[in-house]
């Protein structure tokens, strides 16, 4: 089994962090291969909740190997600071840590034209970003005139870089209206000199060792980072990432041919959440949307924003499941849902009078989509305690085999709380 991922079917935060964490100990290395500190992977141990945004959620497994690929934006004083509240915890961060030296890294400018772009709407409605920087760093990747790599810091020619680059990035700034005063090339070589000097350690061709470790039948878990409906190819387009965060982005963002790449795991909620804009159809407006967030504590790891809350959507998620090549669906926060009267799935949309099941490639389409509900009893029982998946209420049961039914796959994994131990597996029959 050379390689598994994990990828988010939603918009994000569907508690993928938690489930790569449950895997790692049957892995030797550990990927995050797209986005960048936009990403917040909640990993709660006992008392301790570890927040991380770079670092593989693998860094609490002392066996594994974490790598940073280049795919990924990197904000090194983020990353820093991950390092340094892991390390004051008494998780070790050594060589079991590596970052390419491909990976992009985000700028002071690039956080300056996120807050100048984010105020520009698209159709009426802001993208509403994570502010970290992450679209203008990936444009200027793909532009390639103003990118800078991690490699690029420990060149002789870093300083100047930098100094054409911010020439250019004020003007560019200052037609947007965008902030540009404290932008001060000395200053900015200085600091990022010094991150440089910290990060060095941890520098690599990751992509040499990846291949090295896959031709040598090491086991690699790839962890996808936002969800396979924000891919900037395949999603909600504008209202997306800049990364190919569904399972067609493992392998570019990796370097891994995706031949090295059999099993995909699919996470999901046991309902919807979204944050920023967007077309989102089954979104709940309403007290029940804010019964949702209260018992899911649905407000954004990075950014603290409240998420929007709605029913789980068998249309997208039947859609992202087939495009990410899923084997098996993970099912979290199951007992989020545990207290309501009645759940509903989406089972089709209704557009402009005319039943559909695929899901539209227009965010115009899908912000007109009705869902059309299919109503499932509540179970109202407290699941928490819940260990076996046979020990599930029967209406929870009939729920997962439902969602099961209509995204066509199988539900292998079920998580009812945020410690490891509240984690269900099906036992191969
Ligand atoms: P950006 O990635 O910061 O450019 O944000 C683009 C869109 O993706 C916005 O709607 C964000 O709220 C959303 N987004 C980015 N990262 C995450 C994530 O890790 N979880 C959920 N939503 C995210």
């Amino acid at each position: 089994m050379p390689g598994t991922c994990v990828i988010g079917l939603q918009w994000g935060d569907e508690a993928k962090g938690k489930l790569v964490d449950l895997l790692t100990s049957q892995f030797d290395v550990v990927v995050r291969y797209q986005g960048g500190a936009n990403a917040g992977h909640t990993v709660v141990i006992g008392e301790n909740v570890y927040k991380l945004h770079h670092i593989p959620s693998g860094i609490l497994n002392p066996n594994v190997r974490n790598l940073v690929t280049p795919g990924v934006v990197l904000n090194p004083p983020t990353i820093l600071g991950e390092i340094d509240s892991l390390q004051q915890r008494g998780v070790e961060v050594g060589d079991n840590l590596m970052i390419s030296d491909r990976v992009h890294v985000v700028f002071p400018w690039h956080l300056a034209e996120d807050r100048a772009m984010n105020a520009e709407r698209v159709s009426g409605e802001s993208i509403g970003t994570t502010l970290r920087g992450i679209g203008p760093c990936y444009r200027d990747k793909v532009g390639r005139n103003f990118a800078i790599r991690l490699g690029d810091m420990y060149r002789d020619d870093f300083r100047e870089r930098i100094h054409e680059i911010v020439a250019a990035k004020k003007r560019i700034l200052s037609n947007l209206n965008g902030e540009v005063e404290s932008l001060d090339p000395e200053v900015i070589f200085a600091e990022f000199a010094a991150y440089a000097e910290r990060l060095r350690p941890h520098v690599a061709d990751t992509t040499a060792f990846l291949l090295d470790a896959v031709e040598a039948n090491q086991k690699v878990l790839y962890e996808g980072a936002q969800g396979a409906l924000l891919d900037i190819d395949h999603g909600t387009f504008p209202f997306v990432t800049s990364s190919n965060s569904s399972g067609v982005g493992v392998s570019a963002g990796s370097g891994i041919p995706p031949r090295w790449i059999n099993r995909v795991i699919g996470v999901v909620k046991a309902y919807s959440t979204r944050v920023g804009g967007g077309p989102f159809p089954t979104e709940l407006d309403d007290d029940m949307g804010q019964r949702i967030r209260d018992l899911g504590n649905e407000y954004g790891t990075t950014t603290g924003r409240p998420r929007r809350c709605g029913w789980f959507d068998a249309v997208a998620v039947r859609y992202t499941a087939r495009l990410s090549g899923v084997d098996a669906l993970s099912v979290m926060m199951l007992d989020v849902l545990s207290q309501l009267p009645e759940v509903r799935i989406c089972v089709a949309y209704d557009l402009d009078g005319e039943r559909i099941d695929h899901f539209p490639s227009h965010a115009d389409d899908l912000r007109r989509a009705k869902p059309i509900y299919e109503t499932i009893p509540g179970w109202e029982v407290d699941v928490t305690g819940v260990r076996e998946l046979a020990d599930l209420p029967a209406g929870a049961r009939r729920y997962l085999d439902r969602v099961s039914e209509l995204v066509g796959r199988p539900v292998e994994i079920v998580s009812v709380g945020p410690d490891r131990a509240q984690t269900m597996f099906a036992t191969p029959d």
